[in-house]
């Protein structure tokens, strides 16, 4: 407004004034046109953003109107550095200097957990899909989801997490983040409580590995029609648009073996070269020599017979019983292994490692 009444204070001065000659005219509609394009441009400015690939999806979303989640909060740099380190390495460097107490003795965050995006498709959680782009990135194929993003979705611990546990045993975790961490840190790392400094640096970590619009893979028409929503004012269809992209959860079914481990799981064709994959970024990524499991497999034939010895047994280290089941926790000796949910681990891909396993009993490579 304040652009008008400049107009309008030099027209009165202009007008009110004697002598109205050619030049001031001229004169006048210079000023006048330069102020209206001026106000425009500064206007555009004030009232939307460009946004782009670089741009936070959280807050694009905060400025359509979604409120801040329980986790967020303003952390320092130093926190996502502390987060960081606990994540990797299982403990950090204190602000006064001094070493934390590792949160378990077995295990860091990142023996089952990625740090990086493991679907190519964010709005999809496949097994399938997942293996063949973790193998192309380099990076191992876990039972745990990848904290890339972890800020971004809206609950935690999801479906037979608690279906099968129960509300009790998954409590707050299902819709807290933090409650979550330490449900993983006592539960799954076997490891001890952490502090709420500690559970703050986490916090603070996640939010440096959140969403940006480039991970959503939105075309130029999607920008285009993102930025015209902040026109519209649609807020509300603009925020369901924008979760349409990704998953806000992970989704977690729990499968059973199946009811004769010879036969397998019936209808699927075991694929050696993906059983291959499935063997060297999931089972080796902790049972190698130096991995967090007692139990060692290389890529040699005595660890292949080892696996096909219990195999078609009725044992928990059955290959059909120890990916839908894991294995628990014992008093004495903590290390276990996860098991995996049908999101992490097909049935067609046992039946690829189990195609592998065979073909590696009886062929040398
Ligand atoms: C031994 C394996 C293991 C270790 C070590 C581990 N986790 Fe987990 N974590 C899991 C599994 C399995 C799940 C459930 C599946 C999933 O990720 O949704 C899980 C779930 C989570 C979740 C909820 C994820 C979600 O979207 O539902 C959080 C948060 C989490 N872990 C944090 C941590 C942190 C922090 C550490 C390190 C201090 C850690 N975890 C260490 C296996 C592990
Ligand atoms: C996140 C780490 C992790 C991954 C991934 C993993 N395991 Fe394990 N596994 C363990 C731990 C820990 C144990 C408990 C045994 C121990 O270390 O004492 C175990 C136990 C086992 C056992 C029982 C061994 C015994 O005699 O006690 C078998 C068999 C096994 N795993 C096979 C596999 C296969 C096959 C894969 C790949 C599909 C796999 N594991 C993936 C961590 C893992």
């Amino acid at each position: 407004m304040k652009y008008f009444a400049i107009i309008k204070k030099y027209l009165e001065f202009t007008l009110n004034s004697s002598i109205i000659n050619m030049k001031k005219i001229i004169v006048s509609i210079i000023v006048i046109s330069t102020v209206i394009l001026f106000s425009a441009v500064n206007f555009d400015e004030k009232d939307t953003q460009v946004w782009n690939g670089e741009s936070d999806l959280f807050e694009v979303l905060h400025a359509f109107g979604e409120p801040n989640p329980k986790h967020k909060n303003d952390f320092s740099s130093e926190q996502v550095r502390m987060g960081k380190e606990i994540v990797y390495e299982g403990r950090t460097k204190k602000t006064n200097g001094k070493l934390s107490k590792r949160v378990s003795k077995y295990y860091e965050c990142t023996t089952c957990h990625n740090q990086v995006q493991e679907d190519p498709d964010l709005r999809f959680s496949n097994p399938d899909t997942r293996l063949s782009f973790v193998k192309k990135k380099g990076i191992p194929f876990l039972q745990g989801t990848t904290f890339k993003g972890i800020v971004n979705r809206e609950s935690w611990y999801n479906d037979d997490y608690i279906r099968k546990y129960g509300e009790e045993a998954i409590g707050k975790a299902h819709n807290s983040l933090r409650e979550a961490i330490q449900l993983c840190a006592i539960e799954c790392s076997q490891g001890r409580p952490m502090k709420d400094w500690e559970l703050d640096a986490v916090t603070a970590y996640y939010w440096s590995i959140d969403f940006k619009l480039q991970d959503l893979s939105l075309t130029e028409s999607d920008y285009q029609k993102l930025n015209a929503f902040q026109k519209t004012g649609n807020n509300k269809e603009a925020i369901t648009w924008l979760k349409s992209f990704y998953l806000q959860k992970s989704p977690a079914h729990f499968f059973d073996a199946p009811p004769s481990k010879w036969d397998g799981y019936k209808g699927f064709e075991g694929d050696i070269n993906r059983g291959k994959d499935i063997y060297e970024l999931s089972c080796l990524h902790c049972h190698q020599p130096d991995g967090v499991s007692h139990y060692v497999l290389e890529n040699d034939i005595l660890s292949f017979k080892d696996i096909k010895r219990t195999m078609f047994k009725n044992s928990h280290f059955s290959l059909y019983q120890i990916i839908p089941y894991g294995t628990y926790a014992i008093p004495g000796h903590r290390p276990y292994m996860p098991h995996y949910p049908l999101e992490r681990m097909s049935k067609q891909q046992v039946e690829d490692l189990r195609s592998y396993i065979e073909y590696r009993t009886k062929n040398k490579i």
